[in-house]
């Protein structure tokens, strides 16, 4: 039987996430603009973005409010249940601010430091991803029924397979990461740059990729969509022995992961 713990944060994390996924969709101004810029000129905030965060974290606290909350728009407290609520408000900005669809809220429950519950919601999909530590990965539609269980794609061959990746925000590190993808891409069928990690997670989850990698990522980025991914029989971590980080994220099915590792690892994708 699932812990009832586990079920409560599970239905906090899935309604706040459609309610910020709605907000974020019916209240995009068309005249949507640049609020501030964090780490470079191109890594923009929109008054969404904090609306967004905004609405999460204020309906985590109205429900939970001992645990603690870290959001990329500056939620930061440390709470006292044990429980720690992991938020990136909207994840893929660039592509919401041009109004391209790949974009999406990702909300994770950490118990004691581990990731027990992660969602993410894609709201120009029209669809919620799910998962709860050891009870899989789902998928929703516009409705619950539409429930589908999420497994991994069987492995291709690595020349045959479909990656995705993403690029930092410091030029220094784009400049690396564009030198890694260059000598990947000889060696898989082709590379897609989504925008956004949290659905490229979900999409390696949903077999719509085969496998994964950045560097750089936050853990709000992360931390719903590496546990969705896991849940649907995907292989994350990062450098060899180490789990996944800002250092590098790879996620993959089964067969991929150690070839792309080994491969991520020989051409320094961990460095800037
Ligand atoms: C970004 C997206 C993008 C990834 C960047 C992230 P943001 O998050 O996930 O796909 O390549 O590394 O920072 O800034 O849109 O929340
Ligand atoms: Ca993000
Ligand atoms: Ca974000």
């Amino acid at each position: 039987m699932t812990d009832p713990l586990l079920t409560e944060l599970l239905d906090l994390a899935v309604e706040a996430a459609r309610r910020a996924g709605a907000l974020l969709r019916d209240g995009r101004p068309d005249d949507l603009a640049v609020a501030q810029t964090k780490t470079s000129p191109i890594d923009v905030v929109t008054e969404m973005d904090i609306a967004a965060e905004k609405l999460i974290t204020g309906f985590l606290a109205d429900h939970r409010p001992q645990d603690g909350l870290l959001g990329e728009e500056g939620a930061s407290s440390p709470g006292t249940s044990g429980v720690r609520w992991v938020i990136d408000p909207l994840d893929g900005t660039v592509n919401y601010l041009y109004g391209l669809p790949t974009w999406a809220v990702s909300i994770a429950a950490e118990r004691d430091g581990e990731t027990v519950v992660g969602v993410v919601e894609a709201p120009m999909r029209g669809e919620t991803y799910r998962a709860v530590l050891g009870g899989g990965a789902y998928a929703d539609g516009r409705a619950r029924a539409d429930e589908r269980r999420l497994a991994v794609r069987p492995s291709p061959p690595l020349d045959q397979a479909l990656l995705g990746t993403g690029f930092g925000y410091i030029q220094a590190r784009r400049a690396h990461q564009a030198d890694v993808a260059q000598r990947v891409i000889p060696r898989v069928r082709d590379i897609r740059r989504g925008g956004s990690a949290a659905i490229d997670l979900c999409d390696v989850a949903a077999g719509r990729l085969d496998a994964y990698y950045e560097r750089g990522l936050n853990p709000w980025d992360l931390a719903a969509g590496a546990l969705i991914a896991r849940e649907a029989g995907a292989l994350t971590g990062g450098r060899p022995g180490e789990p996944e980080s800002g250092e590098l994220a790879l996620a993959a099915s089964p067969g991929l992961f150690e070839p792309l590792q080994e491969i991520l690892e020989d051409l320094g994708a961990w460095h800037d």
